[in-house]
């Protein structure tokens, strides 16, 4: 039996997190992970380099059944307390777009970083852990393959449920039930959508094209690039509006942001009016695109001769393209879980369970979900301090 002060589950970004703020504080801190490296997710993000924070992180930017719930980690731990951490690892960075901040080089440096941080606060990290049991008489009891843990405060850091190949599991929700807390309902975000082949065939031959759009759901826009997969769409906007998308609602795609799309072909029919259809949609979209838009949406001919009516009718398809997806890639592919253990039953100021003293969550376990662009990160580093803090 190894007695500590906090036993935390999972050695992701927020675990180590947690961790390393409140080893630092002087608590006897282990970590316990079934992988066998920390920080696995951390490795692969951002494709290699890491995209660790945003500069205009704001609580908007993230899903929540509490919008308000984010604010008080965020304003406590924010883009610039990471990054002051990152630069005092010497840590080359760059802002990519957007306020993305992401590493020059890998982001194994971003895990080195949090795991010299573990190791300055005195942390015990234990890999290649299985979690066998949870109890609760004084102290929390944490059984693993590898022994049994014992501390008055344990910390649900075991992250979401998307990519179950790198080791995602349930198991903060599964513990988070144990001990009476409410979880919400999970679904793939930030997850490409797929489409209804058999309904659109002509969609899969435009597998790999992509072009910037303005895609909607409900209330949600996003301004960024699609693209077209062999299965359905993919793309920064599609991923961000994945995380607002229902099962069997419409989202409404602009393929020609800020253009009057309507307007450009009778502009183009009345200054060419010998060219074909298609070549003047090419002057607007990309190749394939074009052509397979004028191949279901116009009659064939040159311009001139096509009626403004049909014209108006292609603007109207190019500008508010409705679709209904029939589902998302999963788990398997989502970058993120939406929902997870219900705010309602938690501190926003310390992540320490209302009902349950001694118990915190953190990270993508909670029902925090950001949009793409290291807003995810920035939650995982700002409810792990919060919960560092308070230990
Ligand atoms: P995380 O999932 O990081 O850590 C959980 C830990 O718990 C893991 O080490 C896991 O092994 C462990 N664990 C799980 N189940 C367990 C069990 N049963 N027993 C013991 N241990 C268990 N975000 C961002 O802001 N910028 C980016 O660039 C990217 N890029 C990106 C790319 C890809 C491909 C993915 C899948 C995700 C991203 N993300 C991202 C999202 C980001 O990775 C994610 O939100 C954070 O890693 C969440 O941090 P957590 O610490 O909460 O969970």
């Amino acid at each position: 039996m190894r007695d500590v002060d906090a036993i935390v589950l999972g050695a992701g970004a927020a675990g180590l997190m947690t961790a390393l703020t409140a080893g630092q504080r002087g608590r006897r801190v282990a970590v316990l992970d079934h992988a066998d490296e920390a920080g696995r997710k951390i490795l692969i993000s951002g494709g290699g380099r890491c995209n660790f924070t945003n500069l205009d992180c704001a609580a908007t930017r993230f899903l929540s059944g509490n919008p308000h719930f984010a604010k008080s980690a965020l304003a406590r731990f924010g883009p610039a307390d990471i990054l002051a951490m990152i630069e005092r690892h010497r840590i080359a960075w760059h802002e990519k777009t957007l306020g993305q901040l992401f590493c020059d080089g890998s982001a194994r440096a971003v895990v080195a970083m949090l795991l010299a941080e573990c190791a300055a606060g005195g942390v015990t990290i234990g890999l290649s852990h299985r979690i066998t049991d949870v109890s609760l008489s004084d102290r929390f009891v944490v059984t693993t393959d590898r022994g049994v843990y014992r501390a008055p405060a344990l910390v649900l850091a075991t992250g979401g449920l998307s990519i179950p190949k790198m080791g995602a599991s349930g198991l903060s929700h599964v513990i988070a039930r144990q001990f009476g807390l409410c979880v919400t309902d999970t679904a793939p975000a930030l997850v490409p959508l797929t489409l209804d082949v058999a309904a659109w065939p002509w969609v899969r031959e435009l597998s790999g094209v992509s072009l910037p759009v303005a895609a909607r759901c409900g209330k949600a826009r996003f301004d960024e690039a699609m693209l077209f997969t062999h299965r359905g769409l993919s793309g920064p906007a599609i991923l961000q509006i994945s995380s607002y998308w229902q099962a069997g609602q419409e989202i409404c795609l602009d393929l020609l942001p800020g253009i009057d799309a309507a307007g450009a072909l009778r502009a183009a029919k009345r200054q060419r009016p010998r060219i074909e259809g298609r070549t003047a949609l090419a002057g607007l979209l990309p190749q394939r695109l074009a052509q397979a838009m004028a191949a279901h949406h116009l009659p064939d001919g040159r311009l001139g001769d096509i009626p403004d009516a049909a014209l108006n009718r292609l603007g109207q398809i190019l500008s508010r393209w409705g679709l209904t997806p029939s589902g998302t890639e999963g788990f398997a592919k989502a970058e993120v879980t939406r929902g997870g253990i219900d705010t309602r039953g938690l501190s926003s100021r310390t992540m320490a369970a209302r009902a349950v003293p001694g118990l915190y969550a953190v990270g993508e376990a909670v029902d925090v979900t950001g949009w793409l662009g290291g807003y995810n990160f920035q939650w995982a580093w700002a409810s792990g301090h919060a919960a560092g803090c308070a230990i």
